[in-house]
């Protein structure tokens, strides 16, 4: 399969099978996230695995999209070791979050596995059920799990803008 023929073959899984994620499966996800490149190579993404039966239960308590996945990784990052860009004072903690993330779920897909790239939910109360130090601040939530045998990509996954919306050349 083509690098481009996988990311077109990934869509939100918002529905899995009970089948747990086995760990080295879970390693070669974790690992896909840890070559992500990030400013200045300072590495300010903080990867919490929840998947004990408590933390699954405390995100499906703050969420509804953590779904019924068996195992979310909750994507963080140091904002006090993110790369500010002195052009703009912008800080690259998000960015470099989002790389990450984003090499996580395509590392999902290759594995059969499915996910889905949540921002629906409380920063604020996933701070405090989850106890994160002081400058760790949460952007997104990566449900983890075998797709259910009838899951199936939602209507929005085909709408896509034609290409000359979306790219320009100069
Ligand atoms: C930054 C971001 C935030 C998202 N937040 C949510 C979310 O909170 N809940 C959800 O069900 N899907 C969420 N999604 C998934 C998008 O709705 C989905 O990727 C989009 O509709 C395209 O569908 P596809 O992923 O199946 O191709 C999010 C995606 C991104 C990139």
């Amino acid at each position: 399969m083509t690098f481009l023929e996988l990311a077109r073959a990934r869509y939100s899984v918002r529905k899995f099978a009970e089948t747990p994620v086995e760990e080295e499966k879970l390693q070669a996800v974790l690992q896909a996230g840890a070559c992500a490149p990030t400013a200045k190579n300072l590495q300010p993404q903080r990867i919490y695995v929840l998947q004990s039966e408590a933390a699954v239960a405390r995100i499906r308590g703050i969420t509804r999209c953590a779904f019924n996945a068996p195992v979310v990784l909750l994507i963080c990052g140091d904002v006090n070791e993110g790369w500010v860009n002195p052009f703009n004072n912008r800080n690259s903690t998000e960015m470099d979050c989002s790389i990450v993330t984003t090499q996580m779920m395509l590392q999902a897909q290759e594995l059969g596995l499915g996910t889905t790239w949540v921002c629906w939910f409380d920063t604020e109360a996933v701070k405090k059920v989850f106890g994160l130090p002081v400058g760790i601040e949460p952007f997104a939530l990566l449900p983890l799990g075998y797709p259910a045998a009838d899951c199936a990509p939602s209507p929005m996954h085909a709408n896509r803008k034609p290409q000359e919306e979306t790219v320009k050349y100069l």
